[in-house]
């Protein structure tokens, strides 16, 4: 009884795995994971906003430019959640200040927070938060000013480090 448990489990793990490197095999199968409104990984505010997870129960955010999918950090990010202003926008800022006021958060139709008057110290609270993000959450994509993906349809990758 128990020998045969194992056999089932064995072949359900063979199986998993080989599915598993047939996905990894096919990069295509993998991009935006077949979402279609996601542009090649490119967002602007406004296509970020749809990922604050209240229609989508993707939760995206964005940090210094790059996109990140936080939908496992839910319990601070998602609706209720400590961090929930921060759900589909440029959470930057915020993160850099520390504060969740609203006024940290750049309105929608306006150019990209360029972040260039920020204190050295607020800028070291943005890096080790960066880098929590980096180490923690996938990386979805790049953050865009609305004029900037205009006028670049075409597809372009992008590399992390
Ligand atoms: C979340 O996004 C939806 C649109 O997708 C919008 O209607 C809603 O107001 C947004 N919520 C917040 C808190 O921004
Ligand atoms: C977005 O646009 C603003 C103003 O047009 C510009 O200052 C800023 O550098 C741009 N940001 C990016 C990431 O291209
Ligand atoms: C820094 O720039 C942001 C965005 O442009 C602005 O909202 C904020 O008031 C500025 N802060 C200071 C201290 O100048």
């Amino acid at each position: 009884m128990i020998s045969t448990i194992l056999i089932i489990l064995a072949v359900v793990y063979f199986l998993k795995n080989l599915l598993v490197d047939v996905k990894v095999s096919n990069p295509l199968e993998n991009s935006g994971e077949g979402d279609p409104t996601i542009v090649s990984g490119k967002f602007t505010p406004k296509l970020l906003v749809k990922y604050n997870g209240s229609d989508d129960p993707k939760i995206f955010m964005a940090v210094k430019g790059n996109v990140y999918d936080v939908t496992n950090g839910a319990a601070f990010y998602g609706p209720g959640g400590p961090y929930e202003n921060f759900a589909g926008r440029d959470a930057s800022r915020g993160l850099a200040l520390n504060s969740f006021d609203p006024s940290v958060l750049t309105p929608l139709d306006q150019p990209l927070d360029t972040l260039n008057n920020l204190s050295a110290t607020e800028k070291e609270s943005l890096e080790s938060w960066e880098e929590h993000f980096e180490n923690k959450y996938r990386l979805v994509g790049t953050l865009h000013n609305e004029t900037e993906l205009e006028a670049t349809s075409e597809p372009t990758k992008e590399k992390s480090s």
